[in-house]
């Protein structure tokens, strides 16, 4: 089959892995309106086409979390990446790596921070769950600095886990057992069960081994859910704040009050995001928040944003509109599912020709340039408080033209 785009590594990911598997990756909380939501807001952005601009060197690359990458992009934490494709988390920084970009890992990784570590040894972040067990979370941030891990990650938005109607249908982190049904959807992707018998892991690299956390993938999961501390609060960024000598970003925010909470606490960014519509069903889509947010902040720390992205003209969109850079969960999850190291590359590479093709078709040539013509991105998004609406924006920048253009 040929891949053109990220929902042809979707469909592709459907095709060969089990559909616990694949329901886990593509689905979100209960009526999925945040996730599709997520995605079709970047409709209500437009973008400026130029024409007859020098295109002949064009350049991507740009500086975010303290280094230059080859383009406004990195790979999110995406939980039990293992799971999709053997040693899945080692193979997506592989991919990482080759193409320049960053990633964080997922507490709730198959693969060990040491194993992904050992292949990526720069541009690596992880994120944090904390757990119950606080002495856990303390034990993961000091492995994580002896890799050389600069950037923390603390996911602020699953102080509970919400309801994922197909993962309870499926039995996935609901169920500490394999179900009947379960064995027999395994068995339906025969290639699946033989790549992951013959090389792959199902437990939690990060966590084996440990006092109380079960031995199977199914039991893990259920138990490390229930086992997030549900009481985190914005008081315990100040012990992380003390732990974490590096970078910390509040992975979750969406809106202006936790943007100046997690910069009071402070955070060195802030994530722009709603888990991919996995959390809050109902919840504003990220790009939406981001102008808002964006401005808040207005460069004292740094914004990124995720949930949504599937194409190139979207992380174009989130540039324009103040992010510095995007994540990508399920675009990459899919081509891992799909094929390994090699669909998580050609999820970066079609996400960058996009990316590169959408900028030029702007008559611009690098992100610093878009940087410095946001007004190239319009949104029609509600206003925050003290903004114009957008269409009263765009009908008073006409009559100021109109009055110059007649004088
Ligand atoms: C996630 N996400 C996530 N986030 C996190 O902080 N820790 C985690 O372990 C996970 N696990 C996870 C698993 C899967 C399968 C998905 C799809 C997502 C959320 C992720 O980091 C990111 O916020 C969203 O994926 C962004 O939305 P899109 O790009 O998937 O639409
Ligand atoms: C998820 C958790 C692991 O979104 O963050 O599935």
């Amino acid at each position: 089959m040929t891949i053109s785009n990220i929902e042809d590594l979707r469909r592709e990911a459907r095709r060969k892995l089990p559909r616990m598997f694949f329901d886990y990756i593509d689905g979100g909380a209960f009526s999925e309106r945040t996730l599709a939501r997520n995605t079709e807001d970047f409709d209500r952005c437009t973008l400026e086409q130029r024409v007859l601009v020098d295109l002949s060197t064009r350049d991507l690359s740009t500086e975010f979390l303290g280094a230059r990458y080859s383009m406004p992009a990195m790979l999110a934490p995406v939980g039990f990446a293992g799971s999709f494709w053997p040693d899945g988390e080692v193979q997506a920084a592989h991919a990482a790596r080759d193409a320049k970009i960053p990633m964080c890992l997922s507490t709730f990784s198959i693969n060990s921070i040491e194993e992904v570590g050992a292949a990526m040894p720069s541009g690596l972040s992880m994120q944090l769950y904390v757990f119950k067990d606080r002495e856990l979370a303390s034990e993961i941030m000091q492995r994580a600095r002896q890799v050389g891990v600069t950037t923390l990650f603390l996911t602020a938005d699953t102080n509970v886990s919400s309801v994922r109607e197909r993962d309870t249908r499926n039995g996935f982190r609901t169920s500490s057992s394999l179900k009947l049904g379960t064995i027999v959807d395994l068995m339906s992707r025969p290639a699946w069960c033989v790549r992951m018998g013959l090389h792959g892991r199902l437990l939690l690299g990060n966590v084996k081994g440990k006092a109380g956390v079960p031995a199977n993938l199914m039991a893990q999961a259920a138990y490390l859910s229930a086992n997030v501390d549900a009481s985190m609060s914005w008081s315990d960024l100040a012990w992380l704040r003390r732990e974490w000598p590096g970078k910390l970003v509040v992975k979750g925010v969406l809106s202006v009050q936790d943007a100046g909470r997690a910069l009071d606490g402070g955070a060195d960014g802030v994530c722009v995001s709603n888990h991919g519509g996995r959390q809050l069903d109902g919840a504003r889509s990220s790009i939406s928040m981001l102008p808002e947010i964006a401005r808040f902040v207005a460069g004292r720390a740094e914004v990124l944003l995720d949930s949504g992205i599937r194409r190139g003209s979207h992380i174009v969109k989130a540039i324009g509109l103040g992010a510095d850079a995007v994540l990508l969960g399920r675009a990459y999850a899919y081509g891992l599912g799909a094929s390994g190291r090699k669909g998580v590359r050609q999820a970066i590479e079609l996400l960058r020709t996009e990316t590169d093709l959408t900028l030029a078709l702007m008559g611009m040539c690098s992100i610093d340039e878009l940087r410095a013509n946001r007004g190239a991105v319009q949104h029609r998004f509600t206003p925050g408080p003290g903004e114009l609406a957008p269409d009263v924006g765009h009908l008073l920048d006409g009559i100021a033209r109109e009055v110059q253009a007649s004088h």
